[in-house]
């Protein structure tokens, strides 16, 4: 199952906010309309935008000083997190928020901003305990966004292997009440198989991986049908099901004490005034943290690059409108940006040539990656993009490598919209090969962000030179399409262009929803 067809996260936060009756504030974006600017400002200084000149004014040390700054912002969340954090709901993204609309909002009339409200879901589990026979799975990790058990109590059910995975009502035997339903990984997603299993009367569930390792992933948008879910993994669970087969009866224990919320959070936009704004590139960094730090790099320096580029560009004139973008609910399965990609109306999403996701630009033991966004799988245009960020690289004599376009960052609301899209990264916690130590330097058989997702990804945890180089390519890909779109593919007009070419070759869409695995 696909994310789109499980839930975009636009239809999943409008029924997760019916099922609760929650009012909905939303505050839609309305695009600018170009208008007279006052008279003290032109939308320009007389200097065409020019890439080079661009590049130039950016500087390490003000990225760094912005760094500094948002560092203390992360501490308003010690008071309720006990350390720094940018977590949505929390004060220090509060005051990110903050931030990004005062920096912007300071560079007058060169910009029009609006805030995008929206209702987002959170999820934390504060004590879970799943018992199988007479063993306690050492991989045994509740899902996220799942549900507590019963009156969060402990439940003592008969475990019941489902046939088939459990992607259909039919899977499950006749009578799962007051059972604990045994699910394999595959075919649809969590979320589809702890409803299933909680229609069919389990009390809760457990799903196993279909591959060796532990499995840890999101139930996604809360149904009420779901139950309260663990993830094992397939080495755990191979006896069991073995046991099972054999016909022998297995008690278990399961026990999630879990809380699943709704918030409003917002998505800061801001356009140029400037510039066609029938013809607009757009980039974006997402503003929030996990709730474990601060989130320097994991957003802060993607949010920090594009605030300075934003600042920089306003001593140039645009030919094109250029809109940037800080959205929120990022890591708990890119809510802000599906959100925003998901609500623009046929016209408004014509006008958008591109968009461009800077996540993670600063990792301490850094490659330089570009999404591997290739025309043949994603909507015409993402190709092009992908040689903007090599040809600059190339000419820089820097090496770069290409990383799966798999769902695992803002860009992936943006393609189900059929609106081209790439980018550039420098690494999670994915492992440096020594191939990658060669020609970037850096630690072999090390995480490329050694704190990501973690109290450590504070000021520390940034490398200068990978910053520098990312924003001004950055810059480069801003100051090229806003000059120009001569070459670049046009858009598809009246066509439901929309993830067609996944569909076409009925690959799922995306594997993953955010840092979350969703099937
Ligand atoms: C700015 O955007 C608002 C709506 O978000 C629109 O009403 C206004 O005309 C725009 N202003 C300019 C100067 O483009
Ligand atoms: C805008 O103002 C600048 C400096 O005041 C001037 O050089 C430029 O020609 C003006 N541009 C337009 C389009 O009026
Ligand atoms: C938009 O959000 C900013 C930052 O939180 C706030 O200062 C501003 O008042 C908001 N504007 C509107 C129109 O809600
Ligand atoms: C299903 O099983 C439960 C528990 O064993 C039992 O109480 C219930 O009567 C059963 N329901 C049906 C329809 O068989
Ligand atoms: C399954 O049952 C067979 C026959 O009773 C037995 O030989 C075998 O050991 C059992 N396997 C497991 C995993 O319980
Ligand atoms: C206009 O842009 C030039 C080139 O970047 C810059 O040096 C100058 O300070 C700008 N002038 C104003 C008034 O912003
Ligand atoms: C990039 O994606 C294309 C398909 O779109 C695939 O053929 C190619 O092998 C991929 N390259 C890398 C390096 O993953
Ligand atoms: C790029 O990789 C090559 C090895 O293939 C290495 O010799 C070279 O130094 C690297 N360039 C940079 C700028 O690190
Ligand atoms: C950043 O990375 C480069 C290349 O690996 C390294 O030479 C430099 O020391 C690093 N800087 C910091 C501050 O870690
Ligand atoms: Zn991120």
């Amino acid at each position: 199952m696909t994310i789109l067809r499980t839930c975009t996260a636009l239809a999943c936060v409008a029924a997760a906010a019916s099922a609760r009756q929650l009012p909905i504030v939303v505050d839609d974006y309305v695009p600018a309309v170009p208008v007279k600017a006052p008279a003290s400002y032109n939308g320009t200084n007389g200097t065409t935008i020019d890439t080079k000149k661009l590049q130039a004014d950016i500087d390490i040390n003000k990225l760094f000083a912005r760094a500094e700054e948002l560092a203390k912002i992360a501490d308003l969340g010690i008071p309720e997190y006990n350390h720094p954090t940018r977590v949505i709901g929390s004060k220090g993204h509060v005051g990110t928020v903050d931030y990004i609309y005062s920096e912007i909002n300071k560079l007058g009339d060169y910009y029009n901003i609006s805030n995008q409200t929206f209702p987002a879901v959170t999820g934390s589990v504060s004590e879970s305990r799943l018992v199988i026979g007479y063993d306690v799975p050492k991989s045994a990790s509740p899902m996220s966004l799942t549900p507590a058990t019963k009156q969060h109590e402990p439940v003592y059910g008969q475990l019941l292997l489902v046939p088939n995975g459990g992607c259909s009502a039919s899977d499950f035997p006749v009578n799962m009440t007051g059972a604990i339903a045994f699910i394999k990984r595959g075919t649809c997603s969590f979320g589809d198989k702890s409803a299933n299993a909680g229609r069919a009367g389990a009390d809760a569930a457990v799903i196993f991986n279909n591959v060796a390792g532990e499995l840890s992933g999101t139930l996604g948008t809360p149904s009420p049908d779901h139950v309260a879910t663990f993830g094992i993994s397939l080495e755990e669970a191979t006896p069991y099901v073995d046991m099972l087969h054999n016909g022998t009866k297995i008690d278990s224990i399961v026990y999630i004490d879990a809380l699943v919320e709704e918030i409003m959070t917002t998505n800061i936009i801001a356009q140029t005034t400037a510039g066609d704004p029938e013809n607009c590139v757009m980039l974006g960094g997402h503003s929030d943290s996990v709730a474990a730090g601060p989130g320097i790099n994991d957003d802060g320096s993607g949010t920090i690059s594009l605030i300075e580029v934003a600042t920089q560009l306003t001593k140039y004139e645009v030919n094109n409108c250029v809109r940037f973008a800080w959205w929120a609910g990022e890591e708990e399965g890119l809510l802000g940006s599906y959100y925003y990609s998901q609500n623009l109306s046929p016209a408004e999403n014509q006008k958008i040539r591109l968009f461009m996701d800077y996540d993670m630009m600063s990792s301490v033991n850094f490659a330089y990656q570009i999404y591997n966004a290739t025309n043949e799988d994603n909507p015409l245009g993402s190709g092009e993009l992908r040689i903007l960020y090599e040809d600059w690289y190339k000419e820089q004599g820097l090496n770069y490598t290409y990383i799966d376009f798999d769902g695992r960052s803002d860009y992936a609301g943006f393609l189900d919209a059929g609106i081209p899209s790439g980018g550039i990264a420098t690494g999670a916690e994915g492992i440096k090969t020594a191939e990658e130590a060669r020609i970037f330097g850096g630690e072999a058989g090390a995480w490329y962000d050694p704190c990501y997702h973690q109290l450590c990804d504070d000021i520390h945890n940034l490398n200068a030179t990978a910053w520098e180089v990312n924003t001004k390519l950055i810059a480069h890909s801003v100051a090229t399409y806003a000059k120009s779109f001569d070459g670049f593919p046009k858009r598809v007009a009246g066509v439901e262009e929309r993830g067609l070419k996944r569909r076409e070759k009925k690959t799922p869409m995306f594997k993953y929803k955010g840092n979350d695995l969703v099937m």
